[in-house]
């Protein structure tokens, strides 16, 4: 199985259009040390040749660009592409608003919890995937689905399950109980093989590792997990946002209730970074907070990167 990040970013990117922050002026200018990146998404498949994407980032057409892989390739029709399948782990811009580049009439499957297609049902914008070409399937949660699309099994099957987080930002309903969010809103995807039975996992999006997660990803040959924020409170402190990581629904890499403490005993033989957003000291290669991480064993997610099981 191939796995391809897309885009290692969080929501806005590396750098962030609007952006003044240290990181974001150094990797506009091309400091050594800073890689950009696009926003959060990763492509995964079985023959190299049918791919599913975990989601769909407002980056995708650059990010097609940037892996040919992805391109229709010279047996093919006039009209095709490689993508058969996309599996949405929440409704975040960051990773839905994607689908507006897959339209013209392809047919592929679009995977989603159920509160997640309901979203897009009643945002009309996104009928130009035409419900008779694009086929939307709930997923069920804490059971497999095999991948399928446009007429292709992609010999991969995904289980999602529901992680702690919030509900998409655009979504919040101030006078609610929990904004508005209920289970399901953000979920974890574990993808595995079919033939071979390898199986990673992509949490993009997590709040806090609770027992049940971290018995569900000790042993785990890779993870791709939320590297949101080194600093619960590192957006106050930049004076860029008024708002903590808990707030947000995205746990913290540092500190004794953070991903580094909560992975150390859970023995995953791989473990990347991804959905980093701008203000994180991880982006800076040379930082102290880069060189802690590693230690720990973690990759900072880059574009491009890929990982074969
Ligand atoms: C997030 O991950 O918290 C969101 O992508 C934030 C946003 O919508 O900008
Ligand atoms: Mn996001
Ligand atoms: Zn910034």
């Amino acid at each position: 199985m191939q796995i391809r990040i897309l885009g290692s970013g969080a929501g806005g990117g590396f750098p962030q259009w609007n952006c003044n922050c240290a990181n974001c002026r150094a990797v506009r200018e091309g400091a050594p040390g800073f890689l950009p990146r696009t926003q959060s998404s990763l492509a995964a498949s079985a023959n190299g040749r049918d791919w599913v994407l975990l989601n769909a980032s407002p980056d995708l057409r650059q990010q097609l660009a940037m892996n040919p892989v992805l391109a229709p390739s010279a047996e093919d029709g006039l009209r095709a592409s490689p993508i058969k399948a996309v599996v949405i782990t929440n409704g975040d811009v960051d990773h839905v608003t994607g689908l507006l580049t897959l339209r013209e009439a392809q047919p592929f499957t679009v995977y989603g919890a159920g509160r997640v297609l309901q979203v897009l049902a009643a945002n009309r914008i996104f009928n130009v995937l035409a419900p008779s070409c694009v086929a939307r399937e709930e997923l069920p949660l804490g059971a497999p689905t095999e991948l399928k699309g446009a007429g292709v099994d992609l010999g991969l099957s995904v289980e999602a399950f529901p992680v702690a987080g919030k509900i998409a930002l655009w979504l919040e309903d101030a006078l609610a109980a929990n904004y508005g969010g209920a289970e399901g809103d953000t979920l974890g995807l574990k993808i595995t093989e079919t033939a071979s039975g390898k199986s990673f996992f992509y949490i993009p999006g997590c709040a806090g590792v609770d027992p049940a997660l971290a018995e569900r990803l000790r042993g785990a040959a890779l993870v791709f997990f939320d590297g949101t924020l080194w600093h619960e409170n590192e957006m106050i402190d930049q004076g860029l946002l008024g708002k903590t990581g808990t707030r947000m629904g995205h746990i913290n890499m540092s500190g004794p209730d953070g991903s580094i403490a909560a992975f150390a005993p859970l023995n995953v033989a791989r473990k990347i970074y991804v959905h980093i957003n701008n203000s994180n000291p991880v982006l800076n290669a040379f930082s102290k907070e880069r060189a802690e991480a590693k230690f720990a064993g973690w990759e900072i997610g880059e574009d491009g990167m890929e990982a074969l099981l």
